[in-house]
Order: C-alpha cells, then sequence, then structure tokens
C-alpha cells in the first residue's frame, strides 16, 4: 500500500515525503519530469496526462501540486496559470481516481485561508462562508474539484494553510532578505491580522489529518494565535536581531512590486484552527516568537 503525493518538490511536499518515508510508508511521487526510479510516476497536469495505473494500490493521494503563489508579479496571464494548475490539475487526479475499481481510502488536497478573503478583525473558523476576489474563487473551484473524490467514496479533507514559516523559502523565506538588512517593515496599516504555522505543525498536523478518520472536509491548518502585520514585522525583526523602519510600507508600493498579490498581503485573516484543536491536536508553537525562532 502507497502513498501518492504530487507537489512533492515543493517546501511542504519535501518534508512530507521525507517524514512517510521516515516512518516507513512507501511513497510514490507524481513528477511533471522523467522518472528517476520506482517510486516516481509521470504526470503532466498541463497536457492532461495521468495513467490511472500509476494510483493502483494507494491508500492515499496528498496532492499539493499548484503553481507557486508568493513571490512572483500576477500578472492577468500568471493568475490564469494559478488557476489552471490547480482546477485542472485537481479534476485530473481525481478522474484518473475514479478510472480505479479500488480506490484510496482518502484525498488530502490543499488549499488556504484565502479561502475567507479579507475577514478584517473577525475570528473565523472553518464554519465562516467563502470571502470575495480572485483567491477566495480560485480556493472554492479548487476545493469543488477535490471534493468530488467524496463521490467516489473517500474520505477528502482540505488543507486551509495559513502562512507557513519555514527556513528553506516559502513566503518567510522571501522576507527574509529585506529583514536580514534591516529593512523589514509594516505593510499598510500593519493592523491586518496574519494567520501563521510552523512547517513542524504543518506537518505533524498534516499526517494527523492523513490517519484520522473523523477529520474530513476543510480543515484551518493555522497556529490558534494570529498576530497583525505589525506585530509579525516586530517579532521578525526581533528574531532575526535586527531593526525594523518605523515607517510602512504603502499599498500602492506594494501593488506596483507583486501587482495582485499586495491585496492577500493587506487582507486580514484572523483564522482559528477549530476541527485541529477539537480533534485534541496539540501544537508545538504557539508562540510567533518562539516559532520563527525555531525555522530559523
Ligand atoms: N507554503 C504556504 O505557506 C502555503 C499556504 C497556503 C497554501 N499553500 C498551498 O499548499 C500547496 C503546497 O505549498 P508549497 O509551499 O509546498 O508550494 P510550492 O513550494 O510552490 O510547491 C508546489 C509544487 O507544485 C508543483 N508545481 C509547480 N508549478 C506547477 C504547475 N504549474 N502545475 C502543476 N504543479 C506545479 C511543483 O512540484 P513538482 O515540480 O514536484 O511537480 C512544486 O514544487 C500549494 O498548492 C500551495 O498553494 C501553501
Amino acid at each position: 500500500m502507497t502513498i501518492i503525493v504530487t507537489g512533492a518538490s515543493g517546501l511542504l511536499g519535501t518534508p512530507l515525503v521525507a517524514a512517510l518515508r521516515g516512518a516507513g510508508e512507501r511513497v510514490v511521487t507524481l513528477v511533471r519530469r522523467e522518472p528517476r526510479g520506482g517510486d516516481e510516476a509521470f504526470w503532466q497536469p498541463a497536457e492532461g496526462v495521468l495513467d490511472p495505473a500509476v494510483l493502483a494500490g494507494a491508500r492515499a493521494v496528498v496532492h499539493l501540486a499548484g503553481a507557486p503563489i508568493a513571490g512572483r508579479r500576477w500578472s492577468a496571464a500568471y493568475k490564469s496559470e494559478l488557476v489552471r494548475s490547480r482546477v485542472e490539475g485537481t479534476r485530473l487526479l481525481v478522474g484518473a481516481l475514479g478510472r480505479l475499481s479500488q480506490r484510496p481510502e482518502v484525498l488530502v488536497s490543499a488549499s488556504g485561508i484565502d479561502f475567507y478573503g479579507d475577514t478584517g478583525d473577525r475570528v473565523i473558523d472553518e464554519s465562516a462562508g467563502k470571502g470575495s476576489g480572485f483567491l477566495p474563487d480560485l480556493c472554492e473551484r479548487w476545493e469543488a474539484e477535490a471534493r468530488a473524490a467524496g463521490e467516489l467514496g473517500m474520505r477528502t479533507a482540505q488543507l486551509r494553510t495559513g502562512l507557513v514559516l519555514s527556513g528553506r523559502d516559502g513566503a518567510l523565506g522571501k522576507m527574509l532578505p529585506i529583514f536580514r538588512i534591516g529593512l523589514g517593515a509594516p505593510l499598510g496599516t500593519g493592523r491586518q491580522y496574519w494567520s501563521w504555522i510552523s512547517d513542524q505543525d504543518w506537518l505533524a498536523a498534516t499526517l494527523r489529518i492523513l490517519d484520522t478518520p473523523g477529520l474530513s472536509g476543510p480543515v484551518n491548518l493555522t497556529s490558534p494565535t494570529p498576530v497583525t502585520n505589525a506585530e509579525f514585522t516586530r517579532e521578525l525583526g526581533a528574531a532575526l536581531r535586527r531593526p525594523t523602519m518605523p515607517v510602512p510600507v504603502p499599498g500602492f508600493a506594494l501593488t506596483l512590486g507583486v501587482g495582485d498579490f499586495a491585496k492577500e498581503l493587506l487582507s486580514g485573516h484572523r483564522i482559528l484552527p477549530a476541527k485541529l484543536t477539537d480533534s485534541g491536536f496539540v501544537f508545538t508553537h504557539t508562540s510567533l516568537g518562539e516559532a520563527l525562532r525555531a525555522v530559523l
């Protein structure tokens, strides 16, 4: 019995695959290049290529693939790529699962807290509805494709992930060079909430979801202690022992730099991990300062 992982080379996929293999699981990763050995199988989501036979005998699928959200300028063409890679890639995967006579038990699929949109200071858990805007619409379509595996008799869980703190890359990795030279600054008003999770807690939560039959549907992967962007800026500067700028980066300057992604950086997400907490999951990192010191 194997576990299939897509997006396995990414920030979250790499440690997940290592942890699963470390625990003795057989993992087959779906790769978009020539496979290098029996632990890899080819798929090409952009061209609709996936042989269902490579999924046969799997007990679980973890689907993380998608064009990178952070760190690129969001042109109209790139926004289409963000949608296509997630919505069509998930449809392709679930379509292939539907052609198996014996299906895996569970599809754990990536999503984001961006589903909720800009919720300001409101405290939000999984019972909240979809927000409005590009990323909420994207997440809704992405999750709907993944939920279709439920009609095949599989348990499905959608990982509504917050900002994952990892020293390797991701959003934090992109902030580090600026903060290291003392130019870190609040974004916009700095009052918008950011919901974060350490890479260690993300991994533990995902493994918990994978093996807990009662955890299904959308699950928020965020620490129970969201902070404002201004607090995040202060804590990151302190963790790096670097000063931060007292003057915030205005919204228009952010838009010039990163296009429509600026809206996401300026949006408030005060999200609680209600389902994880109710399931008895214990976070290792609930203090942002400690989490930053651990990952850095
Ligand atoms: N990291 C976070 O803070 C965060 C927060 C919220 C949601 N998420 C979501 O969680 C998932 C995993 O996150 P991550 O940080 O590990 O992402 P990542 O580092 O960008 O990795 C995503 C992986 O997807 C594959 N990929 C890249 N471009 C693709 C494309 N055009 N079409 C299909 N596959 C493509 C690549 O794997 P291969 O080359 O191996 O195919 C890549 O390594 C993503 O869907 C992301 O949106 C992450």
